[in-house]
């Protein structure tokens, strides 16, 4: 007999695919990065990321103001110092480039969220996210200087802390650190499963903040683990993190949805900077639709459970969005 079941009749336009649609992306969805640098009118592309731009604090402000009119509600600001030494102590210093462009962004567009990511690998002469003794990265000491960072970027008017740099306990730190100063109200979005991966290669050359030596594979974690990334992220939330977030995107999809099942705050999904180039070049190269390519991508993350998506397709995808 025939077949009674016949799917393909709720996908025979687009009104009906639109009806029965299961996800949908918003501008509201985006965290936008940007890389904030030293000097004055510097706006210098990044190659290996068309598109993106290290930018000091005026063209910075410029370039906020552009996101904000896209309905985009938030960035994520990294720094690129002029000075890195060993203990990364532009990371803290009142007038750093990121505690500059938070104060320039705030004064400017305060609609704008401003969230900033919290490490020390931009920092650092040595390229690692933490403080090095005996060839190795150590936890306790390097989180005294995060929870530094933290609340300086909180005085200087951030929003909200990201810490990216995988330190163990670094989320209650950073919690106890922010309380004390009077800063009770500042949210803590925790990269709480963040993987030793590959695609951070393009953001490398971004920040300048190549490891001088070794790897980053005794801090972040495997890319082989799954369960292990519930445990990172329980241990997150009883530490104090209102937001999680999973990164990669795009080869974590099956973690994004277990994070997403297992707990009940806010996911965070970082479609990084790999998984961005990989389809600037395919697009450059006319192997693949660059747009379509990016609105699944989105879609997929979204899908998979995130409620955020950091990514550097935001102003793209808004454009897409808004029309
Ligand atoms: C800093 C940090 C990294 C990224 C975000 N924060 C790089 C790293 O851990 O080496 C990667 C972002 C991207 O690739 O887009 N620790």
């Amino acid at each position: 007999m025939f077949p009674i079941h016949r799917p393909r009749r709720i996908r025979k336009n687009e009104i009906i695919r639109r009806m029965v649609r299961e996800t949908s992306l918003s501008p509201d969805d985006f965290i936008y990065p940007l890389f904030v640098t030293y000097g004055k009118n510097v706006r210098k592309e990044i190659k290996s990321m068309p598109g993106c731009f290290q930018e000091s604090v005026d063209r910075i402000v410029k370039h906020a103001k552009e996101v904000h009119s896209l309905g985009i509600p938030s960035v994520l600001l990294f720094g690129i110092p002029e000075h890195k030494d060993e203990i990364g102590s532009s990371a803290y210093d009142p007038h750093g480039v990121v505690q500059k462009a938070i104060r320039a962004i705030k004064d400017k567009i305060p609609g704008l969220y401003v969230i900033t990511d919290v490490c020390m690998c931009e920092y650092t002469s040595h390229g690692h996210c933490g403080i090095i003794e005996d060839g190795d990265v150590k936890n306790d000491p390097t989180l005294e200087l995060l929870a530094k960072e933290a609340v300086s970027h909180a005085k200087a008017g951030a929003d909200m802390v990201a810490p990216s740099d995988m330190m163990d306990g670094r989320v209650g730190a950073i919690r106890a650190a922010l309380d004390e100063e009077g800063f009770s109200e500042v949210p803590i979005m925790s990269y709480a499963a963040k993987y030793a991966s590959a695609f951070y290669g393009p953001f490398r050359e971004a920040a300048e903040s190549t490891p001088q030596f070794g790897d980053r594979r005794s801090y972040q974690m495997d890319p082989a683990n799954r369960r292990e990334a519930l445990k990172e992220v329980a241990l997150d939330i009883e530490e104090g993190a209102d937001i999680i977030m999973v990164k990669p995107a795009m080869t974590y999809l099956d973690v994004i949805s277990d994070v997403k099942d297992a707990f009940d705050v806010p996911v965070a999904a970082y479609n990084v900077s790999g998984e961005y180039s990989l389809i600037k070049a395919a697009s450059k190269l006319g192997w693949i639709d660059e747009s379509r390519a990016m609105m699944e991508v989105l879609t997929s993350i979204k899908r998979a459970g995130a409620d955020l998506i950091l990514t550097y397709f935001a102003k793209d995808a808004a454009k897409i969005l808004n029309k």
